[in-house]
């Protein structure tokens, strides 16, 4: 007898070949001599339907399990692959035995067979994976994620795996978790002043905000890296785009420039989309008819045209035409706004546009200064309905002018020692990028919360589960 995942189920002949069938249930109907029961293992979008013919004698002990299998409980059925004669499925379990393994009782169990809100089921985080968009969200996740290895290991990168606990902030803007070990209670109770000597480290250390540091040090010796893991980032900004958890992948390219860094990133992001398509077809068919009417066929066209390129000084012009549009007026030298992000991709370009050559003032200290000696070669990549994707640069290799970065930031060199020694010993141009693959995955789903596309977001004042 197979036992076989209901995916694979699905894709068979209705050759009355015996099957095993386990999951948990979504559904029941009680027709009289006829008792459906849809059951689900997550393998895929859909559901298999059990259907038990009392006409054909079932046992005293499946009557008395399909009285208790309710939405919810764990089931195992045996029966044999038939023809389905119900719409929008081809095969079906004509169901002869069924056993019940966990009850779910109908008066507690809070999935019941109805619509629930996407803030209700963040409350019941540990369950919410059994509903068709949780389900179809984790799915889409992991296939992205392994896309995300395929792309990068055909093209020769290394995966590197960066510290999580870290001395240095990556980005310089300060928004790291301190890791400590020290009691800090007690020391504020005797009044004793911390020493950060003492603590784990003998320095004060920080969850990372981003692995491109390291990257850059192993792309000067492998040529070409990419990390792939959790960042974090203490940024107090409770919005659908930011988590303080989040999952990033940094491609690292020695000898490149920054428009070869743009091509990459199109060339990744198109490789992302395409297997979405390909291969999380039914999952993205629920999002396109349930969530985000025309996902697909935007995917689709997006694949098929080239992303739009605008400099930051070209788009400020952009964005000051239409300047009473924005709740933030729009000015050269601005952080822009994610509602320019916005006006840029869905007024402007049409579609995804590459930014690029940001003022210094707004970006980070590791980016090459352009010869105009005010704006930096910085690249966001920017998409309808969420604005940043991808953020990157090409890196500045000159040791002077990354010092003197450093000084006019505040930021101390002893911090940096290693960073700087990449510029003293065999320094070469380099450019890398960062993607959040939680915003990947709302881009990609139509999802709306990025607090719910990943299992258990961590944000401020959360972190249950
Ligand atoms: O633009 P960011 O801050 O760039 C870096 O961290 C660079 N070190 C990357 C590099 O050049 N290697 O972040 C990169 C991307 C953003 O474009 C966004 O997709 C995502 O990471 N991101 C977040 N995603 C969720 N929540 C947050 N708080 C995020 N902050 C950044
Ligand atoms: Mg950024």
């Amino acid at each position: 007898m197979d036992t076989i995942l209901i995916k694979d189920m699905l894709a068979l002949d209705a050759d009355s070949r015996s099957v095993v069938v386990r999951g948990w249930v979504r559904t029941k109907r009680d027709s009289k001599n006829l008792v459906f029961l849809e059951v689900n293992d997550g393998s895929c979008f859909r559901s298999i339907q059990l259907a038990f013919d009392r006409t054909k004698g079932l046992s005293a002990d499946t009557e008395a399990a399909l009285e208790r299998a309710a939405t919810g409980s764990s089931v195992e059925a045996t029966g044999s692959l038939v023809s389905s004669p119900a719409a929008g499925q081809s095969v079906e379990v004509a169901a002869a035995g069924l056993s019940v393994i966990g009850d779910a009782p109908a008066e507690s169990y809070p999935l019941q067979k109805k619509k629930h809100s996407f803030e209700f089921l963040r409350e019941i985080g540990h369950l919410r994976a059994r509903t068709n968009t949780f389900g179809a969200v984790a799915r889409v996740r992991s296939r992205l994620s392994f896309s995300i290895h395929e792309f990068f290991q055909k093209r020769n990168f290394q995966y590197l795996h960066t510290p999580l606990i870290t001395a240095s902030d990556a980005e310089g803007a300060g928004a790291m978790f301190q890791v400590t070990t020290l009691d800090l209670d007690a020391l504020a109770k005797a009044g004793k002043p911390v020493d950060y000597s003492k603590d784990f480290f003998g320095k004060r250390s920080y969850l990372t905000v981003s692995g491109q540091l390291e990257a850059e040090t192993y792309a000067t010796a492998l040529s070409r890296v990419y990390t792939f893991g959790p960042t974090f980032r203490a940024e107090n900004s409770n919005t659908t785009r930011h988590l303080a958890e989040f999952w990033m992948v940094e491609p690292e390219v020695a000898f490149a420039r920054l428009e070869d860094n743009m091509a990459l990133a199109e060339d990744f992001l198109k490789h992302l989309f395409s297997c979405a398509l390909a291969d999380c077809r039914e999952d993205l068919e629920f999002f396109d008819a349930r969530i985000q009417n025309g996902i697909i066929a935007n995917l689709e066209s997006v694949v098929a045209s080239k992303f739009a390129h605008m400099t930051y000084t070209d788009a400020v012009k952009e964005l000051e035409k239409s300047a009473g549009a924005f709740e933030f007026k729009p000015y050269w030298g601005c952080d822009l706004q994610s509602e320019h992000e916005k006006f840029l991709t869905e007024k402007v370009a049409g579609g995804p546009v590459i930014v690029t050559d940001y003022p210094k003032e707004i970006k980070s200290f590791y980016m090459k200064l352009n010869d105009d000696g005010k704006t930096v070669r910085a690249m966001d990549v920017l998409v309808p309905r969420l604005g940043e994707i991808i953020g990157g640069s090409e890196r500045e290799e000159h040791l002077d002018l990354l010092r003197t970065r450093l000084a006019e930031l505040g930021l101390k060199e002893e911090d940096y020692w290693w960073y700087l020694d990449l510029r003293r010993f065999g320094t070469v141009p380099h450019s890398g990028f960062g993607l959040g693959l939680e915003r990947l995955i709302l881009y990609v789903t139509g999802m709306a919360n990025i607090r719910d596309v990943i299992p258990y977001p961590r944000a401020v004042g959360q972190a249950e589960f």
